[in-house]
């Protein structure tokens, strides 16, 4: 533990400012004085002072072998990593480099059909199959959990070749299956896991929380730290452990993928949150469970309002879950989550992570106290009295998209020609792109996959609900991108 209350990378970062060097290289802002006043003047002198990308005496995110590199070996110990590399490109760009460190063009890798759209993008860029895997819908909230062990254990019979297993765990609303199981299910095939872990960079540092990617023995894990972890937005890490995947071969392929100017604001803010996670994070985690489920019980004994929690668990893909993320049901107020969102935006100024059709989804943090949980309860309990008179239950209707025949791969699609045609027409046709309803990210085909007539009356009946269907290049989802069809020879 002592060494973590060290944070190399920031240190090196203070020790270079202070000895004043007078610059002559880039960023060409130098400290902020070759730069519009009113941005400078807001970002503030500190933050420009440390806005500086690899020149020597600050190590190379590339080829670390200074103060990156004990930084990156504290993070690794910190979440009981063998490894961990740092990322300036979110987690998407990690990943990617999951995917692409095991799969070359062709092979196959089990995936739930739930994925990020950076997955899709993986596909792409890797020439993998995916093997998609339906995830278990909760009827009940009109959401989708994760894959079960059981649905990967039959992929994996199905497709013993596969070169890896990818789950999302937890969800993006904090539910979890059980990862050491499907872990130990891939481990006996050989086959290693890669964990999608955007939404759980805290779970590693309280043991009320689903189990770590790389506690329960994962081989790759792309962590989000950004989103949960108190750093800055984009800064991310990719954490590896055991020999199913070499490590040289992953640095190598996440540094193809990242920039070479890679900014220490954000690389700084890593370290700074993995002492943070590690000293302070049980405590700090714990008053956030404490305010959390003060808030469930509080929300539960308004009329109309639902706030799941223990009652999520029980089935396949339920095995924990995530008290902290507040997952609301407002369908009994006969509103949609994305009424909700709009109404508490205009009338309390609050944004919540996100909204669906029948949920709206508030995460709490170490960033919450009291006040803030007091506010937002006096917003839903405002938010009842306002609708009750004319609530009545919304039927959840709920659906996952129909996984489509893949006729070729992402990859061969992404690249074959296309030609645009009218959306409404499209039916037998091969997608070039990919569409979904996003939150939560549940593609409806991705290139390469035929369109059929159930997936076009699946759009509409999302757009016609108002839900953000996204990811056509015309956003007005009147055209398509298509692969041409090819003229017979006679
Ligand atoms: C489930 C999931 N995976 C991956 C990502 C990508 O993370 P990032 O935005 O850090 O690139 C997200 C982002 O929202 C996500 O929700």
């Amino acid at each position: 533990m002592q060494a973590h209350n060290r944070t190399p990378l920031f240190d090196g970062l203070l020790k270079h400012i202070n000895n004043h060097p007078v610059p002559f290289h880039i960023p060409g802002h130098k400290n902020g004085q070759g730069m519009e006043p009113t941005f400078r003047d807001f970002i503030g002198k500190n933050a420009l002072s440390i806005d500086l990308i690899n020149i020597s005496p600050l190590d190379d995110l590339h080829h670390p072998s200074g103060m990156i590199k004990e930084a990156e070996a504290l993070a690794a110990d910190a979440f009981g990593a063998d490894y961990t590399f740092f990322s300036v490109q979110g987690t998407s760009s990690p990943i990617m480099a999951m995917v692409m460190s095991v799969c070359k063009p062709g092979d196959k890798i089990i995936v739930p059909r739930n994925i990020h759209k950076s997955v899709t993008s993986a596909l792409i860029f890797s020439g993998a199959i995916p093997i998609f895997v339906h995830p278990e819908l909760d009827t009940r909230l009109g959401i989708a959990h994760g894959i079960t062990p059981l649905s990967v254990e039959h992929a994996i019979q199905q497709h013993p070749d596969a070169k890896a297993v990818f789950v999302i765990n937890p969800t993006y609303y904090g539910v979890a299956a059980d990862l050491k199981r499907i872990v130990d299910i891939s481990h006996q095939y050989n086959i290693p896991v890669l964990v999608d872990e955007a939404h759980g960079v805290h779970i590693h540092f309280h043991d009320q929380l689903p189990v770590s990617a790389m506690a329960a023995g994962a081989d790759l894990a792309a962590t989000s730290v950004h989103k949960l972890g108190g750093s800055m937005t984009q800064s991310s890490v990719l954490n590896m452990q055991g020999d199913l995947v070499k490590k040289e071969h992953v640095q190598s392929i996440l540094s193809m993928l990242t920039t070479t100017s890679t900014s220490y604001i954000l690389l700084a803010s890593l370290d700074a949150a993995r002492m943070y996670l590690k000293t302070k994070g049980h405590k700090l985690i714990e008053n956030t469970l404490t305010l959390a489920e003060s808030l469930r019980q509080q929300i539960n004994q308004l009329d109309y309002l639902a706030c799941p929690g223990d009652d999520l668990l029980g089935t396949n893909a339920t095995y924990s879950y995530d008290p902290t993320k507040i997952l609301i049901s407002v369908k009994q107020l006969g509103l949609t989550g994305y009424d909700v969102e709009k109404w508490l935006r205009e009338h309390y100024q609050i944004e919540v992570e996100l909204s669906d059709m029948y949920n709206i989804l508030c995460i709490i943090t170490p960033g919450d106290n009291k006040d803030t949980i007091q506010y937002l309860f006096t917003a839903l309990r405002a938010l009842v009295e306002t609708y009750q008179t004319q609530a009545y239950e919304k039927k959840v209707h709920v659906s996952a998209p129909p996984i489509p025949v893949l006729q070729m791969s992402p990859r061969e699609a992404f690249y074959s020609d296309t030609e645009v045609i009218p959306l409404k027409e499209a039916s037998g046709r091969v997608s070039a792109e990919s569409i979904m309803v996003y939150p939560p990210g549940i593609p409806i085909f991705i290139p390469g996959e035929i369109i059929s007539d159930e997936s076009l009356r699946y759009i509409e009946a999302n757009v016609a609900a108002g839900l953000p269907v996204q990811g056509l290049e015309d956003e007005s989802l009147k055209t398509i991108h298509v692969i041409k069809e090819m003229q017979a020879i006679r």
